[in-house]
């Protein structure tokens, strides 16, 4: 890319931090949220599920294992036993490292990063992680958090699980829903009409392998891309015009590339 950039034309795709800043920061914490907003993100993108307490927790899965100095499943935990664990001690990352401030880190509250990045006005993709648990009442929750910062025109509501979608669109019919995509869909349009999608939420090799058709022209949904961290990839996805928008583990690097177009 360096003769020309990374762009044969201008682009106008988003730059999304997935998790935050997961490349750089502990996925899905307030600090990760901070430095992807300091990066310049157009928006973030977060995973909620809802504790044994019915409080919605931004978190990635449905056990604190993996991210948190902790044990157990998020459904059988309060928000006040989970505040309990570090959300960021077991982050590691070949960048800067600073062990004294990511485990002071807990897990946030969806209410919690609304408050956060509402002054910036990015957007907020927010996932529910509802495939594997139902999280009764989950959908309503979001909402209800949401409408409460005024926020809803800012967020665009994703899931694996459709049937969370569409409880959310019943619910709330302006709610801008996106079904996140992992295999090749066919006819996609006539999903998105029926089923009234915002967009699809595409696993970057639907788009890198071929496997998804771009359409001919503007087709009034948004295709946003997932999770794109190679620099050749990126460049790549920053090419296609149907692309809205691309969600990133490292943000910066995603920003520097578009800059250069
Ligand atoms: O929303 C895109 C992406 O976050 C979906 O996969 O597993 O990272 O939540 P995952
Ligand atoms: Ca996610």
């Amino acid at each position: 890319f360096q003769k020309k950039g990374p762009c044969e034309q201008m682009t106008q795709t988003k730059i999304f931090g997935h998790r935050g800043s997961m490349g750089t920061s502990p996925e899905n914490t307030l600090l990760g949220f901070t430095h992807a907003i300091e990066m310049g993100v157009e928006g973030i993108e977060c995973d909620v599920q809802l504790t044994k307490d019915g409080e919605l927790i931004v978190v990635h899965d449905e056990t604190i294992d993996r991210t948190t100095d902790g044990t157990g499943f998020i459904k059988d935990l309060t928000l006040k036993e989970l505040k309990a664990f570090s959300a960021g001690s077991k982050f590691s990352s070949f960048e800067q490292f600073d062990e004294n401030r990511w485990s002071k880190e807990k897990i946030p509250t969806l209410e919690e990063v609304l408050q956060l990045i509402a002054p910036y006005n990015i957007e907020l993709n927010i996932e529910l992680k509802t495939t594997l648990f139902p999280y009764e009442g989950i959908e309503e929750k979001v909402l209800g958090t949401v409408k409460q910062f005024n926020y809803s025109d800012k967020v665009i509501y994703s899931s694996f699980h459709l049937p969370s979608l569409l409880r959310l669109k019943r619910l709330d019919p302006e709610a801008k829903i996106a079904w996140l995509l992992m295999y090749r869909l066919s006819r996609p349009m006539e999903y998105v009409s029926s089923l009234q999608l915002e967009g699809l939420h595409l696993h970057k090799d639907l788009l890198l392998r071929g496997h998804y058709d771009p359409p001919v022209e503007h087709l009034g949904y948004s295709i946003r891309v997932w999770t794109v961290n190679q620099e050749q990839e990126i460049a790549q996805l920053l090419n296609m015009a149907h692309v809205e928008t691309i969600m990133t583990d490292f943000p910066q690097v995603a920003i520097a590339f578009r800059a250069m177009c």
